[in-house]
């Protein structure tokens, strides 16, 4: 048995799968605080990572006794980005500064204007990313920066705690703008510009890798015998992709979960900056993906649902699953700011064009809309930046709604697939390289696609009209920049 543990933002999810990768059962924690102390700030506390990590697996114990107690090998994944600062005792010295945290946006626009970060990383600093967060700690917490012995990503903390050791992998590195992201290895150079250096880094190796092997007090307490590996794992999203197959190049995925990301296989290593496209290492060794970030995908629809107390799911049920031609009210969902397409901290979302007739629906359909817009716009860049995608799956919470399935492939003018049944996700992904780091198999044949269940194609009748909306939409971002 293998066990993938999958440190999401709002819970932590445990999944565990056999030799075959047929799924057992699978348990999540309750849910995980994130604090908001101001404006653009985004914590969460480490400790209770590990402790929605030890709900989940007794979880996963109490309904799999026998199951569980056959686990062999470990993978990791986990939200990228955030900055775990440790001391020389391995103590946790501030909240974590979140993924989602804009704080840094000026240290990140000082670091981007360093010309070696992106040559070197192949990527925009941007303010979610992790070395601006550590720019600002040193400019506004200069006591806590003193102390800071480790640099940790989420999921590497919980390295810590499973195995004692501080050990990381490219996928989830190559988002700290830190990453020699075509080399595979840290750069003492961008780590000298934040003031730290490579000893404050975790050691480098592939997902696939052993990266730790199980305490034995834990082994103990959960019943396992000694020796289960810990492999490397990968950041969410290409832990996701490791779920769902697409480790070859010219496959993707749509992931439309709290924020929203297309994602493409590479086999090579294609940055482009100036496109605001994130080129990452995959966590397979010598493979690369590059994907456009949206920050309000899901998390935009549920937004709506706070402001008109409607559930999400009454909201996209209201509208049936005929997809109809955009109405005129245009939405930015930039709730949080921006990535890709405009690496924008400071915008904010926007309605347009509303009229007496615009009630609750004609809303959540310009939600929807703009929501698959944001991702039209990822592909564009992913265009720009050398990745003309033919068709891509659709995973994620969002994509249990037909209408903004269809919307997708409307806007995107691209056929959209729904995997068959099953839950391939980022848990699933990181059993899977669990499972490669514990038994040696061909990573490549392990990360398999799920059959096909459905393709959603473009509505014909209506991509011109989404063609116009989208136009439209393009138009409305420099409006609203330069109205603040
Ligand atoms: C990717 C990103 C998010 C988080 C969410 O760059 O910031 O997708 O990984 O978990």
């Amino acid at each position: 048995m293998y066990l993938g543990i999958d440190l999401g933002t709002s819970s932590v999810k445990a999944m565990l799968i056999d030799a075959e990768q047929t799924v057992v059962g699978s348990a999540s924690s309750k849910e995980v605080k994130t604090a908001r102390p101001q404006a653009g700030w985004s914590e969460q506390d480490p400790a209770d990572w590990i402790r929605a990590t030890e709900e989940a697996i007794a979880g996963l114990r109490a309904a799999h006794p026998a199951a569980f107690a056959v686990v062999r090998g470990i993978g990791l994944s986990g939200h990228m980005h955030g900055a775990t600062l440790l001391d020389a005792e391995d103590k946790v010295l501030r909240p974590c500064i979140m993924w989602n945290d804009t704080r840094s946006h000026r240290e990140a626009a000082a670091l981007d204007a360093d010309p070696r970060f992106r040559r070197i990383t192949g990527n925009i600093v941007f303010p979610g990313f992790t070395a601006p967060k550590l720019a600002w700690v040193k400019n506004n917490e200069p006591d806590v920066f003193a102390k800071i012995r480790w640099v940790l990503l989420p999921k590497d903390f919980l390295r810590v705690w499973l195995t004692g050791e501080h050990m990381s992998e490219m996928s989830d590195s190559a988002g700290t703008s830190w990453l020699d992201t075509g080399g595979r290895k840290w750069s003492g150079e961008l780590l000298a510009a934040t003031g730290l250096e490579e000893r404050h880094m975790p050691a480098l190796v592939e997902g696939t890798d052993v990266a730790g092997i199980l305490r034995p007090e834990l082994a103990a307490r959960w019943g396992l015998d000694t020796g289960v590996v810990v492999a490397g794992g990968a950041g969410d999203n290409a832990a996701s992709a490791c779920g769902m197959g697409t480790v070859r190049e010219g496959a993707a995925f749509v992931s439309l979960g709290t924020s929203g990301v297309l994602f493409a296989a590479n086999a090579s290593y294609l940055p482009n900056p100036e496109s605001a496209v994130h080129a990452f290492c995959h966590a397979l060794p010598g493979t690369w993906h590059q994907m456009g970030v949206i920050l309000s995908a899901t998390d935009a629809l549920n937004w709506h649902s706070r402001v008109t107390s409607a559930s999400a799911a009454d909201l996209t049920e209201e509208l049936g699953d005929m997809l109809k031609a955009p109405s005129g009210v245009t939405f930015l969902p930039y709730l949080s700011g921006e990535r890709t397409p405009h690496n924008d901290a400071a915008i904010r979302g926007a309605f347009l064009g509303l009229g007496h007739e615009s009630g609750r629906a004609v809303l959540t359909q310009a939600v929807l809309e703009g929501v698959s817009f944001a991702i039209r716009d990822s592909l564009e860049a992913l265009k720009s930046a050398g990745t003309a995608l033919t068709r891509v799956t659709a995973i994620g919470g969002g994509s249990r709604s037909r209408y903004w399935l269809k919307s997708i492939a409307t806007a995107l003018n691209l056929p959209v697939d729904l995997p068959a049944d099953g839950d391939f996700g980022a848990a699933f992904g990181a059993a899977r390289l669990g499972l490669v780091a514990a038994t040696g198999a061909d990573p490549v044949a392990v990360c398999s696609a799920p059959a096909t269940a459905e393709t959603i194609e473009p509505e014909a009748a209506l991509t011109a009209a989404y063609e116009d909306a989208y136009q439209r939409y393009r138009r409305l971002y420099p409006a609203v920049r330069a109205a603040y």
